[in-house]
């Protein structure tokens, strides 16, 4: 990717901190979206990426699709952490029995919404879809079906998921979305474990890497990153909302709990107040501790991404190679999976290059302008596409495209328009020195290093 799309981001960011309230971070949207800056837990849209036009080139047949797709809004996971239903269910307690003490008499205080707020994180659903959720994927399931309407000519159809209930149920509203009623006959569902039984066919990233979870790799650097960045961030926070209570200080706990409360009401009904709470250059501060989190656990700043995305990626690549095999027509390839594993794929693919182990990202200011954003890569619902075209001059051309915009290859030379298409020549793709390593030996390559269990799943991604 090359630097002038990082610019656009900062320079729209930084016309955004010049005017008071934050309003012009993508500049080609007309307002600053707190929803869409949350982290993986933002709600779905299409980021910017330079914004080539996603439309089929001129003169290019669709010949293979390919859906990397993450499961829809959720509840918060159960658990007791910060970030889970737990937690986040006595933090409603406390706001209202008066343990977290508001002082309502302060003007304009911002908490003042809670004398009738009603609280929707509830520890029964944790783990589960939102209705919205289900939504999402019913209508990314329809539109996929109307894009590569010419590539569905079987009977049926094959459904990688990962076995985790809400990826499942993800996969089914899916499907619904394309056939309908229909869907109980048209889809085989292939149910891939979310342990280490599932080898390299995994959708379920670093849980098959016995290696990667027995070491506990990056597990210890990524919180040490996390707490230094956390010092730096959430101080001034606490600090201005701090004269809101009574005669309470707020820990940094309490304020990651509104910032979640936030993200969890949206995907649960929409809208919440606690989201008003925030400046966005707080909210964009909290968005780069998902990023830090995602790219030093197993994201580029480890060497384990192309390791954990391998896998996948020479499986893609297996498959876009066997275009060529008249015994082999598959035309259209699903996988239902969560956000680390596609961003673990995206970095395999070479997407975040200004990350790297020797350049990982700083733990103690926000460059704001780096590749590895989790919300605009792996919001809720969040998809990598790739697409296989075969074009006029006979060849193959790949291309991706990233919750629905196109990404901009630029490591494997032109496409067929013979300028930045964001299209590359099949085996120019295959071979560049970028991903050669997983598009050829990705899947020894993870079961090597993680000395994963061998498989006994044929999936086809
Ligand atoms: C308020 O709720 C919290 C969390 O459920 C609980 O630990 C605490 O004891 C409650 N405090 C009062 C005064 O009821
Ligand atoms: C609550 O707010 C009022 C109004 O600003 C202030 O006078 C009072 O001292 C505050 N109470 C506490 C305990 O901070
Ligand atoms: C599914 O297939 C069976 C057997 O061919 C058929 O009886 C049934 O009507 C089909 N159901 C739907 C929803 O198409
Ligand atoms: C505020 O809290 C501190 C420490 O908990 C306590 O010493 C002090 O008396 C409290 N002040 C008021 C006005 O309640
Ligand atoms: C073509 O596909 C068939 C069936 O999947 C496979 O057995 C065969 O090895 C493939 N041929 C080539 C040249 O890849
Ligand atoms: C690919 O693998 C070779 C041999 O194992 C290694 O020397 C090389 O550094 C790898 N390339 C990348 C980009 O990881
Ligand atoms: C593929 O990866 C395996 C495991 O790391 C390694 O032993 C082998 O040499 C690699 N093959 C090639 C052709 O690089
Ligand atoms: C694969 O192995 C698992 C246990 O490791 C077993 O539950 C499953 O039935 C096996 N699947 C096939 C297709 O053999």
């Amino acid at each position: 990717m090359k630097l002038y799309n990082f610019s656009l981001w900062l320079f729209a960011l930084m016309a955004g901190l010049a005017s008071a309230s934050v309003t012009d971070f993508e500049s080609f949207k007309d307002t600053f979206n707190i929803q869409e800056h949350m982290g993986s837990l933002s709600i779905y849209h299409e980021p910017y990426l330079g914004g080539l036009s996603s439309r089929f080139p001129e003169s290019c047949e669709i010949r293979q699709l390919h859906v990397l797709q993450r499961h829809g809004s959720r509840n918060p996971t159960a658990g007791d952490s910060v970030t889970n239903a737990g937690y986040l269910s006595q933090v409603q307690d406390r706001l209202l029995n008066g343990s977290l003490p508001i002082n309502y008499t302060v003007p304009g205080n911002p908490f003042q919404f809670i004398k009738s707020w009603i609280p929707v994180i509830d520890t029964n659903n944790a783990d589960k879809l939102s209705s919205s959720g289900r939504l999402e994927l019913f209508e990314m399931g329809r539109e996929i079906l109307s894009r590569y309407s010419t590539l569905f000519d079987s009977d049926v159809y094959e459904i990688n998921t990962a076995a985790q209930n809400r990826v499942v149920e993800s996969a089914t509203w899916y499907s619904y979305g394309m056939f309908g009623e229909e869907m109980k006959n048209k889809s085989n569902f292939i149910y891939v474990p979310e342990d280490e039984s599932a080898g390299s066919a995994t959708l379920s990233d670093f849980k098959a890497c016995p290696v990667f979870n027995e070491k506990r790799i990056d597990h210890e650097k990524t919180k040490h990153i996390r707490s230094q960045w956390e010092k730096i961030f959430l101080a001034p926070i606490r600090t201005r909302l701090n004269p809101y209570f009574l005669n309470y200080s707020l820990t940094n706990d309490d304020v990651r709990s509104f910032f979640y409360l936030c993200a969890f009401e949206v995907a649960l009904k929409d809208g919440s107040d606690f989201c008003s709470l925030f400046t966005s250059s707080e909210i964009i501060n909290f968005e780069y501790d998902y990023d830090l989190k995602f790219s030093f656990h197993g994201g580029p700043a480890s060497k384990w991404s192309s390791i954990v995305g391998g896998a996948y990626v020479n499986n893609l690549a297996e498959s876009l190679r066997s275009v060529n095999n008249e015994t082999n027509n598959q035309k259209t390839f699903f996988a239902f999976t969560h956000d680390t594993h596609i961003f673990a794929v995206e970095a395999a693919l070479g997407f975040f290059p200004d990350i790297t182990p020797e350049t990982p990202l700083p733990a103690t200011k926000n460059p704001y302008t780096y590749s590895a954003k989790t919300s605009s890569f792996v919001p809720f619902a969040g998809n990598l596409i790739t697409e296989l075209f075969q074009c006029q001059d006979q060849k193959y051309y790949v291309r991706h495209l990233v919750n629905q915009q196109v990404f901009p290859l630029t490591d494997c030379g032109y496409g067929p328009s013979h300028s930045s298409d964001g299209m590359c020549e099949l085996s120019a793709y295959l071979n560049s020195p970028v991903r050669f390593n997983s598009t050829n030996n990705g899947t020894n390559i993870f079961n090597a290093a993680c000395k994963a269990q061998p498989t006994n799943l044929t999936v086809h991604y």
